[in-house]
C-alpha cells in the first residue's frame, strides 16, 4: 500500500484482482449444477481495467446506459455479452444496443417495449427483450436501493406482466426471450431472493404454458457485503435459495451481481491530513472526501476504516471527515480509532463497488487514481485527474 502510496499519491483507489477472480469463481462454481451466466454489473465500478479482468474470466456484462455500453466494448465484451438494462433508456441508447447487436434489452415497461420495436423495424430488424418484473418483495435493505417494492419505479407489476407480454408478443420488431427481476441491492438476508425467484419461475411457467419461447430468467443482482468485516452471504447460498425454483424450467438463469464481485477486492486509501478535538470531540481530517467516497453520506453507509502499517490499540471515537464543505461530507462518525497524526495513512475498505463509480469533482476535487495489484505487480488503471481535464469541456 505504501509503496502504491508513494507511485500514485493519496486519495487512491487500490484494487486487487485476485479478489476479484476469487469473487467470481465463487459465483460460477456455486451455480455449475444449471447451465447460468454471470452478467456483472457495470454501474458497479466501470473501469476498463476491472472489465477487462472480469471479460477474462468469462462474464458478460448488465448495462445501463449508453456509455457503459461502449465501456463494456472498449473492455472486449462481445456484443452478445451484453444486457442493456436501465428504467429510462433514451432512443439513442436503444438504437445504440442495436446496432451493437447486444444480447438483449431489459424492458421496464410496455411504452419502452414499444420504443424497442418501432426503432428495431424501423433498422429492419429485430429486438431481444426480456421483461422486468417487479414482483412486490421486500428485500430488507437500505429504501434508496430497495427496488422490487409496488412503489418503485423499476419494473411491471407482476400481475399485469401477461397481458403486456401478450400485446408485445404481437409487435413487429420484438422477441421475448425472457423475464428479469432485481428487488434490490446490498441484500444480507437472503429469502427474499429466493421468494423472487419463486415468483418468477411460476410466471415463466405459465408463459412457457402458452406458448411463449423463454429462453432465459434473469434475477438480477442484490447479494450484500458485510461492511463490518464479519461473513458475507455466499453465492453458495443464494444458489441454495434459488437454483430449486428453476428445476424443471428448461431456461438458462442470468445474473446480474455488482457489489458482492467487487466491493471487497477494493480500498480507498487516504492520507491524515489534520487532527483536531473540541468540546472533547475528536476529528480526523483526511484528503478523501465525500466526492471520493459518497455511501456514508448519502447512504449512512458503513466502511472500515483502518490504519496502516503495525496495528495500534483503539483510542476512542472518532469522525473521520473530509475536505469538502459540508458537514455531510464524512468517511466515518463516531468511530473507534487508534491515535493518528497528521501524515499517516487509513486505508477504507471494501470501496471497490459504487465508491469511485459515484465519484464527482465537487468542489473542483480532481477524482482519484485506480491502481491494480496484480500478481505482486502495481498497474495504474486511471491516473488522477487534473486541473485540465476538468476544465476541458468548457467552451
Ligand atoms: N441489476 C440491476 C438491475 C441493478 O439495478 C443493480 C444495482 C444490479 C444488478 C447490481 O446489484 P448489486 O449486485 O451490486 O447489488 N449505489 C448503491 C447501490 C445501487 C445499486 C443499483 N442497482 C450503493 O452504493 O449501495
Amino acid at each position: 500500500m505504501a509503496e502504491a502510496v508513494e507511485s500514485f499519491g493519496t486519495p487512491l483507489y487500490l484494487y486487487s484482482r485476485a479478489a476479484i477472480e476469487e469473487a467470481y469463481g465463487a459465483y460460477d462454481r456455486a451455480f455449475a449444477a444449471v447451465p447460468h451466466r454471470i452478467h456483472y454489473a457495470v454501474k458497479a465500478n466501470a473501469s476498463l481495467g476491472l472489465l477487462r479482468v472480469l471479460r477474462q474470466l468469462g462474464a458478460g456484462v448488465d448495462v445501463v446506459s449508453g456509455f457503459e455500453l461502449l465501456a463494456a466494448r472498449r473492455a472486449g465484451f462481445r456484443a452478445r455479452d451484453i444486457v442493456f438494462a436501465g428504467v429510462g433508456k433514451t432512443e439513442a441508447e436503444i438504437a445504440l444496443g442495436l446496432d451493437h447487436g447486444i444480447m438483449h434489452f431489459n424492458a421496464e415497461s410496455e411504452d419502452e417495449i414499444r420504443r424497442i420495436s418501432a426503432l428495431a423495424v424501423r433498422r429492419g430488424g429485430r429486438a431481444s427483450v426480456s421483461l422486468r418484473v417487479n414482483p412486490n418483495i421486500d428485500p430488507r435493505s437500505h429504501p434508496y436501493i430497495s427496488t422490487g417494492l409496488r412503489e418503485n419505479k423499476f419494473g411491471v407489476d407482476i400481475a399485469l406482466a401477461p397481458s403486456i407480454l401478450a400485446r408485445a408478443r404481437e409487435s413487429a420488431g420484438v422477441d421475448l426471450v425472457g423475464l428479469q427481476c432485481h428487488i434490490g441491492s446490498q441484500i444480507t438476508d437472503l429469502r427474499p431472493l429466493g421468494e423472487a425467484a419463486r415468483a418468477l419461475a411460476t410466471l415463466s411457467r405459465r408463459l412457457l404454458n402458452e406458448g411463449f419461447a423463454l429462453e432465459m430468467l434473469d434475477l438480477g443482482g442484490g447479494l450484500g457485503v458485510d461492511y463490518e468485516g464479519g461473513q458475507s452471504p455466499r453465492p453458495e447460498a443464494l444458489a441454495a435459495e434459488i437454483v430449486p425454483a428453476l428445476e424443471g424450467l428448461g431456461l438458462d438463469l442470468l445474473l446480474e451481481p455488482g457489489r458482492s464481485l467487487v466491493a471487497p477486492a477494493g480500498v480507498l486509501v487516504t492520507r491524515v491530513l489534520y487532527v483536531k478535538e473540541s468540546h472533547g470531540k475528536r476529528f480526523v481530517i483526511v484528503d478523501a472526501g465525500m466526492n471520493d467516497l459518497l455511501r456514508p453520506a448519502l447512504y449512512q453507509a458503513y466502511h472500515r476504516i483502518e490504519t496502516v502499517g503495525p496495528a495500534k490499540p483503539p483510542s476512542g471515537p472518532a469522525d473521520v471527515v473530509g475536505p469538502v464543505c459540508e458537514t455531510g461530507d464524512f468517511l466515518a462518525r463516531g468511530r473507534d480509532l487508534p491515535a493518528v497524526s497528521g501524515g499517516e495513512l487509513l486505508a477504507v475498505r471494501d470501496a471497490g463497488a459504487y465508491a469511485f463509480a459515484m465519484a464527482s469533482n465537487y468542489n473542483l476535487r480532481p477524482r482519484a487514481a485506480e491502481v491494480m495489484v496484480d500478481g505482486g505487480e502495481l498497474r495504474l488503471l486511471r491516473r488522477r485527474e487534473t486541473f485540465e481535464d476538468l476544465v476541458r469541456t468548457e467552451e
